[in-house]
Order: structure tokens, then C-alpha cells, then sequence
């Protein structure tokens, strides 16, 4: 059986018990955590800094649980905080750094895993140019900025295309999605090509995050 990756989007949790919240999900099993950086000009609303992730790691998480997305731009000077910081994986929007090679190797050099993000309105021929560089490519399935927002329905086209971009490459990468995934769409979102889920408030708006993971991979039997 595929193993696809659950990884709860901590924009949705509750932040005045943020560790409390992030212990809570990997015990009941979620792979990893995102954490979504957002500079209220990239994106119009302004979420995590370096600093909170500081105190997450003070509390006792490690940072290879942690995979990063960055909403802001310039992105480069927070790219190299973040690799420094030795996170799982560090995101970013093409158009937000003036050297895409460089700050992909730049993340690589720390032995992070390397993304670049796709927007709905993105075109994604300039995928070529980096497939060689890329661990994973992530695909949002709303507009980037806010949690609890509604599935653009023609981004599950987006990521049959890259997938088949990705097979054609030979190279190995992951699709990551991004935004709107409910447990009603991801049976649908995983059989286009989909191998790590990011989820949101699907997950923290829930009672009981076991029993909402065991739900969602309940969906992804047989896949
Ligand atoms: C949106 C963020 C997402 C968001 C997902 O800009 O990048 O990670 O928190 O939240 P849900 O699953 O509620 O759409
Ligand atoms: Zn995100």
C-alpha cells in the first residue's frame, strides 16, 4: 500500500497552546507539522516567524518534523534562517526569490528537503528548468493566505499534469497539496497523484484528532 503523508497545517491550531497542540497531533499519528510563514505583502495576512518556531523546538519538537512554507518575499533571508534551523523541508513561491537554483541549493546544503510552491493561476512549464533540484513540489489548491477557504475545483488537473511532468523527468519528487482538503475530497485529490497532504483545519476544528486520522485514512485504502 502507498504511504502518503497527513501533515496538520498548525495555522488552524489553537496558538495560545501551540505545542500542546502539535504533541497532540503526532501522537495520534500525523506525519509531520506546517508551518505556514506568511508577511501580510506576499500574502494578505501575517501568521509565523522564526521565533515561535524557536519556542516549539525549545518545547520539544524536533525540527525534522517540521515543514516549512514560506508566503513572503523577499524570501531569501528567511530560506537561510530556516535551513539553518535544520527543518524537514522548506517551501517557497517561485517569483519570491531573485534566484531560484541558488536558494533550492542553498536549502539543500543543509540537508533540508527542497520545494517550490504552485499557485491555481501558475503556469508550471518553468518546472523543467528545476525538476533535477526538487524534492518535492507543491501544489495549493486555494489561493495562498488563509486556512478554512473552499477547494478550487481545476487544481486537481494541476496535479495530474505535474505528475505526469514528474514521471516523464524520472526524477524523484512528491506532490504536496495544499488548502481545501476535507475528508470528502482527499480519496479524489490522492488518486490524481498526491502523496503528502497538508490539512488544516480539517484536522484542528475537530473534536478528536485520532479518530479524524483514522477517517482520512480510511479514504486512502487501496490507493
Ligand atoms: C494557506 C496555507 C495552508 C492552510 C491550510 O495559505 O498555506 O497551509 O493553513 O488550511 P486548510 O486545510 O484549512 O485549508
Ligand atoms: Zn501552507
Amino acid at each position: 500500500m502507498k504511504k502518503f503523508l497527513l501533515v496538520p497545517s498548525i495555522l488552524s491550531a489553537d496558538f495560545a497552546n501551540l505545542g500542546l497542540e502539535i504533541t497532540r497531533v503526532l501522537l495520534a499519528g500525523y506525519d509531520l507539522i506546517h508551518f505556514d510563514v506568511m508577511d501580510n505583502h506576499y500574502v494578505p495576512n501575517l501568521s509565523m516567524s522564526p521565533i515561535i518556531l524557536d519556542s516549539i523546538i525549545k518545547y520539544g519538537i524536533k525540527p525534522s518534523y517540521i515543514d516549512v512554507h514560506l508566503m513572503v518575499n523577499p524570501a531569501e533571508k528567511l530560506i537561510d534562517i530556516f535551513a539553518k534551523k535544520r527543518v524537514n523541508c522548506i517551501n517557497f513561491h517561485p517569483e519570491t526569490t531573485s534566484n531560484i537554483s541558488k536558494s533550492l541549493s542553498l536549502i539543500k546544503s543543509y540537508n533540508c528537503k527542497a520545494g517550490l510552491v504552485i499557485n491555481p493561476n501558475d503556469s508550471i512549464d518553468f518546472l523543467y528548468n528545476f525538476i533535477n533540484k526538487l524534492d518535492v513540489i507543491v501544489i495549493m489548491l486555494v489561493n495562498p493566505g488563509f486556512s478554512n477557504q473552499k477547494l478550487i475545483p481545476n487544481t486537481i488537473k494541476k496535479i495530474i499534469k505535474i505528475k505526469k511532468i514528474i514521471i516523464e523527468s524520472g526524477c524523484n519528487v512528491s506532490i504536496e497539496v495544499d488548502g481545501g482538503i476535507t475528508i470528502d475530497n482527499i480519496n479524489k485529490i490522492a488518486k490524481s497523484g498526491a502523496d503528502i497532504f497538508v490539512i488544516g483545519s480539517t484536522i484542528f476544528n475537530s473534536k478528536n484528532y485520532l479518530k479524524t486520522i483514522k477517517k482520512i485514512r480510511n479514504k486512502l485504502i487501496n490507493i
